[in-house]
């Protein structure tokens, strides 16, 4: 009787961690300043989970981790973008390098130049950095 409870609260226990981990999906402190730092991309992209993609840019919250151009719902992606696809999945060193100069990396993972979409750079490595985090981290919550 007694060990039957324990191990019914313990399995309950268990069941309602699950649930509340994926109910908050809490960030990182390093995610929550990457959440602030992405206030500079939302001129241009969706930042929230599950929503559309505007004509200005591809929704990111599943981006980290994808092919280079595969946001299904976004039907502008440069000629640049689109050759990187089948050689280009987003981690952190290939977004950081992205982010702070996106016509010289895709160029360089695309060995020549091509017309390219993104016409915004931000140099600051730790805001990247914290981007990244937050980017990764939304990832993992869908
Ligand atoms: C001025 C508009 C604009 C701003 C601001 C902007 N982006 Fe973009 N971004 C784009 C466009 C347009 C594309 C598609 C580029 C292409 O097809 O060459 C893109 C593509 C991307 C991609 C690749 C997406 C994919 O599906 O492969 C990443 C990653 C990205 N942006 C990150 C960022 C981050 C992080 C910021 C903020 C620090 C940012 N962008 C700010 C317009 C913008």
């Amino acid at each position: 009787m007694f060990v039957k409870s324990v191990v019914t609260g313990a399995v309950l226990a268990v069941v309602l961690a699950g649930a509340a981990q994926a109910a908050d999906c809490k960030l990182s402190a390093d995610g929550d300043r990457g959440k602030a730092a992405a206030g500079a991309c939302k001129g241009c992209h969706e930042l929230e989970v599950g929503k559309p993609s505007r004509p200005t840019g591809p929704n990111l919250t599943g981006v980290y981790g994808n092919k280079a151009g595969s946001v299904a719902d976004f039907t502008k992606y440069s000629e640049a973008m689109l050759a990187a696809n089948a050689k280009l999945t987003w981690d952190e060193p290939s977004i950081m390098s992205y982010v702070a100069d996106p016509k010289a990396f895709l160029a360089s993972v695309n060995g020549k130049e091509m017309k390219h979409g993104m016409f915004f750079a931000l140099k600051d490595e730790a805001k990247r950095k914290d981007i990244v985090a937050y980017l990764k981290e939304t990832k993992a919550c869908q």
